[in-house]
């Protein structure tokens, strides 16, 4: 396989780099994702983002007041950047002072007028306007803010943030957003967490959204359009949220009025549902070929089957609060959804997962599409979302239950979200859980399983 497309244009970044006066401490580039280098900066850490943002899906312009409060670290910060894609900017400050910036493809680099020492907090406010940039993946897909008949689908996973706010665009950087979002009376804007305003006026409504636990940039949402909205709880007590276009109503409702009955059976498979509210957003949203775990809400561009929604839930837990570190380990989100679906079929008394596993193990070991890449390493950003991430990545753990035990693995499950909970985590942390819990030595049963292309034969 060629890497070559893969080398980020990292030259004329450099070349600024190179010209910064001697000593200077400089948030590095990127976080130093193995996919996305460039993404995320190294030289602080957001606590907060404010985003006051309106949009008219008439034109398409989305205008933004994002304020982003961070703390820097572990150096004295002289510049940084943050990840912004196309925009016209009219104003940055930091501490409320004027700040020098520059563009450079996704990165924002910001020199504050004075530099922010390490540890101390400072915020950032960037005004900016534009026409939102469609992100394109390098498998194709399609993100961002992402306009539709009547407003626009949000979704990021795993790059579109910078195509509609300013971002420290790695998983790594969690933090709490409040989304101030104002568009035409008589749509609706929906948001993660709760919904904590509604002022109308001028013909004009503004929403606030409020997500007080951390989450990573890329599960932020404002989709917006004509919703029909249904509020209620689990039978937990979770609240939940859901918002459908009316085109959309009747095709979904079935498989919407299971998600009470689903988040409550997971609560008790995997531990408590990790944040305040729970729900979902269906629209209409063609051009975009995949459902997203939003957190709190996740987004579906289409009415979702039972699988689709019970896999986009199983999330909540395993994606949005226990996240990875780097790109390269998302069959730990992938793997750990569509196991997920089986064990809801389980529950259901359909089939088994452990029927399930069977009968896709029938597969031959010369239908190397099914089989590869492994799912502990795609290969490149370009196969993070193939089959095989989901499908095998979800046949590993189904085999680590056989092997490990019902008892075991059932702990390996409610330790893995309670102790990485709103946490990140890598994959040899799940190793050594499994280990801990099982008394068994795993490392060979992993590799074959993650590591090694081809047909697992023996474990
Ligand atoms: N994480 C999504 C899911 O499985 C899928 C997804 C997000 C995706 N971004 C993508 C799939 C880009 C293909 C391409 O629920
Ligand atoms: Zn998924």
């Amino acid at each position: 396989m060629s890497f070559a497309r893969l080398i980020p244009p990292l030259a004329s970044l450099a070349t600024l780099i190179a010209a910064a006066p001697a000593g200077a401490a400089i948030g590095a580039p990127g976080l130093g994702d193995a996919y996305f280098p460039l993404a995320g900066n190294g030289g602080y850490q957001v606590r907060d983002y404010d985003l006051t943002l309106g949009y008219d899906p008439a034109t398409d312009e989305l205008d933004g007041e994002a304020i982003v409060a961070a703390t820097a670290g572990p150096q004295d910060l002289d510049r940084f950047d943050l990840d912004l894609r196309g925009f016209d900017i009219s104003r940055l400050q930091v501490n409320g002072a004027p700040a020098a910036f520059v563009r450079d493809g996704q990165e924002l680099v910001v020199t504050p007028a004075t530099p922010v020492g390490a540890g101390t907090q400072f915020s950032v406010a960037v005004d900016y306007a534009g026409v939102p940039p469609i992100v394109r993946d390098p498998d194709g897909s399609i993100e961002g803010f992402v306009p539709t008949s009547d407003g626009a689908f949000v979704v990021n996973e795993p790059q579109g943030s910078p195509g509609w706010y300013p971002a420290n665009d790695n998983p790594r950087d969690k933090a709490t957003f409040t989304f101030r979002v104002t568009v035409p009376d008589g749509l609706d804007v929906v948001g993660n967490g709760r919904l904590t305003g509604k002022v109308t006026s001028a013909g004009r409504t503004t929403f606030t959204w409020r997500e007080d636990d951390p989450m990573a940039p890329y599960l932020a949402t404002v989709t917006n359009g004509r919703f029909d909205v249904s509020e209620g709880t689990t039978g937990d007590g979770v609240p939940t949220y859901v918002a459908v276009d009316p085109a959309r109503a009747s095709s979904s409702a079935k498989v919407l009025r299971k998600l009470p009955a689903v988040v409550d059976h997971f609560s008790a498979l995997f531990g408590p549902y990790p944040f305040d509210s729970v729900g979902a957003i269906v629209d209409d949203a063609p051009g975009v070929g995949y459902s997203l775990e939003t957190q709190t809400k996740p987004n579906f561009p289409y009415s979702p089957d039972e699988a689709t929604l019970v896999h986009e839930l199983a999330h909540m837990w395993f994606g949005d609060s226990v996240t990875l570190t780097d790109w390269s380990d998302i069959w730990l989100h992938e793997g750990f959804a569509t196991w997920s679906e089986w064990a809801w079929e389980e529950h259901l008394g359909h089939r088994t997962a452990a029927q399930t596993f069977k009968r896709l193990y029938s597969t031959k070991a010369r239908d190397s599409g099914f089989w590869n890449p492994p799912p502990g390493d795609p290969g490149g950003p370009e196969d993070m979302f193939d089959g095989t991430i989901y499908t095998r990545g979800g046949m590993t753990l189904q085999a680590l239950r056989a092997k490990i035990g019902e008892a075991a693995f059932g702990r390996v499950l409610k330790a893995w979200t309670a102790e990485n909970r709103h946490g990140n985590v890598a994959t040899p942390d799940l190793i050594a859980l499994a280990e801990r819990e099982s008394g068994q030595d795993l490392g060979d049963f992993f590799d074959v399983w993650l590591y090694q292309p081809g047909k697992p034969a023996g474990w």
